[in-house]
């Protein structure tokens, strides 16, 4: 990362404990429901594995994949879906496990898309939210950090599909150097 400032806004301790927390949370909420989380590729599929391994009781798990960025900062504020669910989600609870909600577009979209397709009810479960961002309100039902308007990378979330794997969540910014 050398082309970068970086620092850690969320490190990996903290976000154990905060996906321990939300997985305590929403398996007491949904006991005696059939649970289907569905993870939006790529950025969700750390903290979905995470998450899902936090909820103790059965769950289904199924993904999909929307485009909305691209490989950039700026939203091109088109919204396709890439890889469709494979599983039918009518009268299943479902809740949409993301890694971040920054203008809301994506998960606007999906919401609206799950609700159409029968599904008895649709929630929304995000790592970090940056409210400041937002074009589209969307109802954050489960929700880890609110970060400032930075961009970040780690845990998931890319810069140009890298960074990914890194443990922590940092904020970068380019270096003028
Ligand atoms: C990022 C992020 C969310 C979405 C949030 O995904 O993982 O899915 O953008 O932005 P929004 O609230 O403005 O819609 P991206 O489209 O970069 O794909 P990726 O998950 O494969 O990185
Ligand atoms: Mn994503
Ligand atoms: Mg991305």
């Amino acid at each position: 990362m050398e082309e970068f400032r970086k620092e850690v806004l969320v490190s990996s301790e903290e976000i154990e404990k905060k996906v321990k927390e939300l997985g305590e949370e929403i398996t007491k909420d949904y006991q005696g429901k059939e649970l289907m989380l569905v993870g939006i590729l790529k950025g969700a599929a750390i903290f979905m594995a995470d998450l899902a391994r936090n909820i103790k009781i059965p769950v289904t798990m199924d993904f999909m994949a929307v485009s909305s960025y691209g490989n950039s900062t700026k939203s091109s504020g088109v919204v396709r879906i890439i890889k469709d669910l494979d599983s039918n989600v009518e009268g299943k609870h479902i809740l949409i496990v993301e890694d971040i909600i920054d203008t809301g577009l994506t998960l606007g979209y999906l919401t609206d898309n799950l609700k159409k397709r029968g599904a008895s009810s649709v929630r929304i479960c995000t790592l970090l939210d940056k409210p400041e961002r937002r074009k589209v309100n969307v109802p954050v039902d489960y929700r880890g950090f609110v970060i400032p308007d930075e961009f970040v990378v780690g845990y998931g979330i890319d810069y140009a599909e890298k960074y990914r794997n890194l443990p922590d969540i940092f904020s970068i910014e380019e270096s003028c150097d």
